[in-house]
Parts: structure tokens; C-alpha cells; sequence
């Protein structure tokens, strides 16, 4: 059960998953996720951005949806799961996804792409076929400078078609 902050208290405490972990926090009651995250955890691989909800760069998954971590507080993540980045790859195998945005140049300057490999792999998980529309949808949130999207475009379908040949890979 989370500790909630009251006036004289400096910290909060919670239990949550973070990326398969069973994961104990204490924490300045104020933080956002994004700032437990990185200044807490050292997990830096979700990304700082505006902090205003408008370029997706910190998005991670929260009960395997995606959320924007600079608008939600830590201490609503308690006995919850949370996935970022980091726990997309497994037993030293690259996601499909990462794979395949090495591959076609999806990530080049890279501040966006993990806030976009998380927010992808919540839509292949929901929907394993998605079309050009759905993709783009899903991703509406995510803004990237560089690429011009077609390549992050053609990057999930790309690990959407080996998902579907190797079977799903997906940590909870
Ligand atoms: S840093 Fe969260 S949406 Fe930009
Ligand atoms: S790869 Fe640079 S912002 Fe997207």
C-alpha cells in the first residue's frame, strides 16, 4: 500500500513492478514517474522532454498501456507494472521492434525512440495486425524531428511481420 505524503513527511514509499522486478521505492512524494525513473532508479533510457504531455519522448507502458511519465506521479504506480526501454529487450535478445529500427533507420538522433519502441509494442500486444493508420494513430503522440516518421512507419511493420513468424516476445 502506497504512503501517502503528508505535510511533514519527506518521502513516500511504494512496491511496483518495474520491468519483471519487484521493485521498492522511496521517493520525494512530488516526483513524477519520469523522475523516479531516471533520477531514482537510473533508469535514464526514458527520455526528458517537455514535461508538458506534448512530445511523447518520456512515454513508458503502465499496466502495459502507454503513458506519458512526466504527467503521472509515482506514487500512482504502486503495485502496478511499468515497463520502459529497458525492459524491452530478454535473455540478451533484442525486441523485434528494436531490431528492425536498427535496421531500417528508425532512430537517429534516438530521443524519441524510446517513448515510440514502448508506445509500438503496446500496439502490437493489443492489435498484432495493425494497419498504416493504426500505426500511425497509435504513434500520434510521439514526436520525432528526425526521420520523417516513414521510417518508423515501416519499422513496426516490419517487426509486426516478425512477431507474426516468431511468436510474440513481450515482458510484463
Ligand atoms: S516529456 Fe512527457 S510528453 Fe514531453
Ligand atoms: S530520431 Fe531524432 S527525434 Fe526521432
Amino acid at each position: 500500500m502506497a504512503t501517502f505524503p503528508i505535510e511533514s513527511q519527506k518521502t513516500a514509499q511504494i512496491r511496483f513492478t518495474l520491468n519483471g522486478e519487484e521493485t521498492d521505492l522511496s521517493f520525494a512524494p512530488y516526483k513524477t514517474l519520469l523522475e523516479v525513473l531516471r533520477e531514482d532508479l537510473g533508469h535514464t533510457g526514458t527520455k526528458h522532454g517537455c514535461e508538458l504531455g506534448e512530445c511523447g519522448a518520456c512515454a513508458v507502458l503502465l499496466d502495459g498501456k502507454p503513458v506519458l511519465s512526466c504527467l503521472v506521479l509515482a506514487l500512482e504506480c504502486n503495485g502496478r507494472k511499468v515497463l520502459t526501454v529497458e525492459g524491452l529487450s530478454g535473455d540478451g535478445r533484442l525486441h523485434p521492434l528494436q531490431d528492425a529500427f536498427a535496421d531500417l533507420g528508425a532512430a537517429q538522433c534516438g530521443y524519441c525512440t524510446p517513448g515510440i519502441l514502448v508506445t509500438a509494442k503496446a500496439l502490437l500486444d493489443a492489435n498484432p495486425h495493425p494497419g498504416r493508420d493504426q500505426i500511425r494513430e497509435a504513434l500520434s503522440g510521439n514526436l520525432c524531428r528526425c526521420t520523417g516518421y516513414l521510417q518508423i512507419f515501416e519499422a513496426v511493420e516490419a517487426a509486426m511481420v516478425k512477431i507474426a513468424e516468431n511468436g510474440k516476445v513481450s515482458v510484463e
